[in-house]
């Protein structure tokens, strides 16, 4: 199975995600290819945002190495599920699918509920990969 984690900038929540879901799906003994991208393109090239490094090293997992991209309408080819963080990339992502088996690949990560942007907010990185690892352990147990 191929996944696409997305946010809007590709540098805090959506490398957690990629990081936490890649971690979690090697655990579970999964073979599962897992990437990132953002809605944005302000930050293409760039590495995470060093609190997401920081907070997700703390929890044994490396993101350092992720380079950020922008989503592009060729991901609904290659990724079979596409997990977007909040109503605004759910948004963003599905006014990009060309048709209904496009728009049926992609979901909120936390179903009805947002994962917040911590991008403002240096105490939210913490909260942020807590709620980002339990969706990837919903996702993991849903799909696996
Ligand atoms: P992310 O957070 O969507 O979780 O990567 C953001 C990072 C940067 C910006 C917005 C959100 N920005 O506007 O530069």
């Amino acid at each position: 199975m191929k996944l696409l984690m997305v946010c809007l900038g590709n540098i805090c929540r959506s490398p957690l995600a990629e990081g936490i879901m890649q971690h979690q799906a090697q655990q579970s003994g999964l073979d599962w290819d897992v990437d990132s991208a953002g809605t944005g393109n302000w930050h293409i090239g760039e590495g995470p945002d060093h609190r997401s490094v920081r907070t997700a090293r703390q929890f044994g997992i490396d993101i350092s190495k992720q380079v950020c991209r922008q989503f592009e309408v060729s991901d609904f080819d290659e990724f079979d599920l596409i997990l977007v963080m909040d109503k605004n990339n759910l948004s963003d992502v599905l006014a990009q699918s060309r048709n209904e088996q496009d728009a049926a690949k992609v979901r909120m990560l936390l179903n009805d509920k947002e994962v917040p942007d911590p991008y403002y907010d240096n105490t939210q990185f913490e909260p942020v990969f807590k709620l980002i690892e339990g969706g990837c352990k919903d996702i993991i147990n849903e799909y696996k």
